[in-house]
């Protein structure tokens, strides 16, 4: 048997986490580390990622270190990248598109988010895989969301540009499929992070309503009846990094507490 979840399933690799300093990406960092992975924390937060990496070490005893990088920059992206080709796990992760009625979504937000969503992970795979290739062994695993494959009002952006995602993972798995390496979606759904709240706040304040009554709204629908915690989307690409997923290729692993039928 292979070990999964042990302190040492994924020792001796080493792992870069797009958008690290807080929220999924942070956790999925703690993760991978929790398994005994050197991790690489980048986004944009210099004071946030260094902090979260001295924690990370501290608790885990890994290597972890921070890159400032925006995932939107061509030139600073390819220099971070270039300083870890020898990542191992590769995941992706990124800011949230702005949401809103989908004749009102301007075509900026449109670029931007294409440059976050699909063109960030193609920049890194492409840098990336054939370095792993090469060692025979690689992960790249995308944090997206259930709108992979529930699409849900007012998120045009990410209805559509995340499931490019699923086509990345597709080509990546027939060209590199044989060489150890493995690309694969987590979508999570509702999960209880700043953002989660920054959001919900935002749409109270729009609608004059409480925070807890949004809440209630947008979770009538999901079975489990309660946000997930960052560590069980967390849980999913822990998974994926290991060796024990390796017969896992182009799937997408959607975590949102399942559906109540009747909504
Ligand atoms: N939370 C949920 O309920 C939920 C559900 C489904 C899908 N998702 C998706 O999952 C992803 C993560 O969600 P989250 O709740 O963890 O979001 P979050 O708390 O806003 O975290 C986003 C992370 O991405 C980084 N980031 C943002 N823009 C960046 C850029 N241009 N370059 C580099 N790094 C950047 C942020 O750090 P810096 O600001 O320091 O750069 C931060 O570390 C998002 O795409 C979100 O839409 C979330």
């Amino acid at each position: 048997m292979k070990n999964v979840f042990t302190a040492d399933a994924l020792k001796g690799r080493k792992a870069l986490v797009f958008g690290a300093s807080r929220g999924l990406g942070l956790a999925a960092a703690e993760q991978l580390a929790a398994m005994g992975a050197d991790v690489v924390l980048l986004a944009r937060s210099e004071e946030r990622l260094h902090t979260a990496a001295e924690a990370l070490m501290e608790r885990y005893g890994v290597q972890a270190t921070s890159e400032v990088a925006d995932l939107t920059d061509e030139a600073g992206l390819a220099a971070a990248l270039s300083r870890h080709v020898d990542t191992d796990i590769l995941v992706t992760n990124c800011g949230g598109p702005p949401l809103g009625p989908f004749t009102e979504t301007p075509l900026e937000e449109w670029d931007r988010a294409y440059r976050q969503i699909v063109r960030a992970v193609v920049q890194a795979t492409q840098a990336l895989l054939p370095h792993m290739a090469g060692r025979g062994f690689g992960r790249v695993v995308m944090i997206t969301s259930r709108t992979v494959r529930h699409p849900l009002p007012r998120m045009s952006i990410t209805n559509s540009l995340r499931k490019a995602l699923v086509g990345i993972a597709e080509t990546i798995t027939d060209e590199f499929g044989e060489k150890g390496i493995t690309a694969n979606l987590v979508c999570p759904g509702l999960t209880r992070t700043e953002r989660m709240l920054e959001v919900a706040a935002m749409r109270a304040e729009r609608e004059g309503r409480s925070q807890e009554d949004v809440m209630a709204e947008l979770l009538r629908s999901v079975a489990a009846g309660r946000p997930a915690e960052p560590w069980e989307i967390a849980a999913a690409v822990g998974f994926l990094a290991t060796e024990a997923a390796g017969y896992m290729q182009a799937q997408c692993l959607v975590v949102d507490g399942g559906r109540k039928l009747k909504c």
